[in-house]
């Protein structure tokens, strides 16, 4: 008998289709006209990464840095305009101090090695969280990294560092109150759009799409004012491993999704008709 002589032509036609889907290319599968204007990200699972490796805490880091580049890359050739990534929240702070050091050590050399590379693909880099509470040294490559980028136009590219929600939530307060005292303004102006301006993401968009890798389901007091209308994206992908197949999946699961803002499903056909 040849190869094949057996095969039910109707059988075989399904097969060869579905082998053809699995080889498209996920990325042609994107809707460029409606991309996520703003992608945040809650990288996780670099721990973990490196202990089924048998490897130190660090080593999750240091890979964590390729899917840095990768996502970033691949944001900015899909066209997003907005990517932000979480790379040191504010409860970080609490991690074993080698961790830290290791950590402040990682996004030192990663400044200092990729604003070049910001730049030569036109990427402004900016920063969210408590910056004062970052090692001097740290600050000031961090300042110097994001003036030399400042022209560029293709994409920002927003860290966020020594970052909590909570944290941001309290200091807006603290110095809404404040103006209030100093007569600055009329509490009877305080509305959505003058409590966002207090916060360290007022020259941003809200977020559109969360991603958050390595199976975790939770937020972790990361942008909760911000994400109020985002989609969320949960993958079991761990941090290190993510590539740009993961964010074109997160994306293409992004645009089958129906965005309702409140409102009912036929109004939103009407406004997108
Ligand atoms: C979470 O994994 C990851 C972090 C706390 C840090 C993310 C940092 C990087 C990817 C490298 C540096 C980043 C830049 C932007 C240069 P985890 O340690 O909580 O992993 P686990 O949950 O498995 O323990």
């Amino acid at each position: 008998m040849e190869p094949g002589e057996n095969i039910d032509p109707e059988i075989f036609g399904t097969f060869e289709a579905q082998l053809m889907e699995k080889s498209m290319n996920l990325k042609d599968k994107i809707d460029l006209l409606h991309l996520p204007n703003h992608v945040a990200i809650i990288m996780d699972g670099n721990g973990r990464w490196a202990k089924m490796r048998k490897r130190p805490r660090t080593f999750g880091h240091r890979n964590g840095v390729k899917s840095v580049r990768e996502t970033s890359e691949a944001a900015a050739e899909l066209g997003i305009p907005y990517l932000t990534l979480y790379a040191f929240s504010t409860e970080n702070w609490s991690r074993p101090k080698y961790e830290i050091d290791a950590l402040m050590h990682l996004l030192l050399q990663t400044i200092n090695q990729e604003t070049a590379t910001l730049n030569k693909n036109n990427i402004k880099l900016n920063a969210i969280g408590n910056l004062d509470s970052l090692p001097q040294n740290i600050f000031k490559s961090l300042m110097k990294a994001i003036e030399d980028t400042s022209d560029n136009d293709r994409m920002t590219l927003t860290l966020a560092l020594s970052y909590s929600s909570r944290w941001e939530i309290t200091e807006a307060v603290k110095k809404i109150v404040a103006d209030v005292k100093q007569q600055n303004v009329d509490p009877s102006h305080i509305d959505q759009s003058f409590v966002s301006n207090y916060f360290t993401t007022s020259n941003i968009p809200d977020p559109e799409l969360l991603i958050r890798t390595s199976g975790e389901q939770r937020i972790s007091n990361f942008l909760l004012w911000q994400i109020a209308y985002a989609e969320l994206y949960f993958t079991d992908v761990l941090w290190p491993d993510f590539r740009k197949n993961n964010l074109y999946e997160a994306i293409i699961d992004f645009q089958s999704r129906e965005r309702r803002f409140g409102k009912i499903s036929e109004q939103i056909k009407v406004e997108n008709s």
